[in-house]
């Protein structure tokens, strides 16, 4: 990436229909870190023009504390995509953090998003650029994923959707996200593939959506594996999932004081010329100060 990407916490993105003023209301007095207001598969097509509207509304007149406001567009091979950015850009101004793009088949798909919103800033004067979050949801994008990710400077996040990629697959599973029979974790190869993009182009890989939301159990696993991945958060389709999200996607506090032993450890061998030191029986050196670091940087970002 050319410029650094703002830090900010997606350990739990809530997904709200955007035609739904009550769920929108709801979603910003939420705990989640981030809300993403929906124009595409949670909003029937005769109700988009209308969603546009009270997505806008709901952005300029809600309270959302510090959550990341995004809106979830409909791609770019339909008939409303160039004008959902419109309407939203143009109505929310600055009160919009970010707009996730579904479906990008190609590099150049994430680029039109990108010339809009462009073109959109310099006629409105919004001096905070718009990011892109980019759901990885098609085999066409897995296939080709590591040059979406660079696509453009605006991406933040590359999630992973795997109802949509289910389908493109064929993949046979009963539910979004849900266990298919095979053997093993039948996400983990795209998952793993996600994350490496994502960190090789230098933005947060996140998790997609979990339909069973009665499953606190299974959405707990499907949390687990993401995070052993280097995922940073997943998707809640409903507010019950937004605690076990923002659970497991926070580090332990006995893991935080651990890991800032550990570093101060280090730096005070050395500052006495020592390059390895011996803490509590582990032996800590330069590369596990950077994983150490990992650890840190995400609980200065949580607050803890
Ligand atoms: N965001 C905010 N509030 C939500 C919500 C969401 N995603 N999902 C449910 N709620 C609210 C309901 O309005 C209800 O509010 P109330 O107690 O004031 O009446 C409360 O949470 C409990 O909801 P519940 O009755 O259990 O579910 P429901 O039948 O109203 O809704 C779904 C179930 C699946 C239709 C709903 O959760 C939903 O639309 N989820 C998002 C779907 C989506 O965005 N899909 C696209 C991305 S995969
Ligand atoms: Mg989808």
């Amino acid at each position: 990436m050319t410029e650094k990407q703002p830090m900010r916490l997606r350990r739990s993105q809530l997904a709200v229909p955007g035609s739904s003023e009550k769920m929108l209301t709801k979603a910003a007095q939420s705990a989640a870190d981030h809300v993403f207001c929906d124009l595409e598969d949670a909003v029937a097509p005769s109700a988009k023009p209308a969603a546009r509207h009270t997505i806008v509304e709901a952005l300029n007149s809600l309270d959302w504390g510090k959550k990341v406001r995004c809106v979830r567009i409909n791609d770019v091979s339909t008939e409303w995509c160039h004008e959902d950015i419109i309407t939203v850009v143009e109505g929310a101004h600055a009160n919009l953090d970010t707009i996730m793009l579904p479906k990008p088949m190609s590099p150049s798909d994430v680029r039109f998003v990108d010339l809009l919103l462009s073109q959109l800033e310099a006629k409105l004067k919004i001096k905070k650029r718009i990011g892109i979050e980019i759901l990885i949801e098609e085999v066409q994008a897995l296939a080709c994923v590591e040059d979406i990710a660079k696509a453009s400077p605006r991406i933040e996040s590359i999630i992973f959707g795997m109802g949509d990629y289910s389908a493109s697959q064929q993949i046979d599973v009963r539910e979004i996200g849900g266990e298919s029979g095979y053997p093993g974790d039948i996400f983990h190869y795209p998952r793993f593939r996600i994350a490496m993009a994502a960190r090789a182009a230098g933005v947060d890989p996140v998790d997609g959506p979990f339909g069973n939301f009665k499953d606190d159990e299974g959405y707990r696993r499907e949390c687990k594996r993401g995070l052993a991945l280097g995922f940073v958060g997943k998707w809640a389709i409903h507010p019950a999932q937004i605690d076990a999200a923002l659970d497991v996607y926070s580090p332990r506090p006995q893991d935080v004081a651990r890991a800032r032993e550990m570093a101060e450890a280090y730096a005070k061998a050395t500052a006495e010329g020592i390059g390895s030191v011996n803490v509590g029986g582990v032996m800590v050196d330069a590369a596990s100060i950077r994983l150490l670091s990992n650890t840190i940087r995400r609980a200065d970002l949580i607050g803890m």
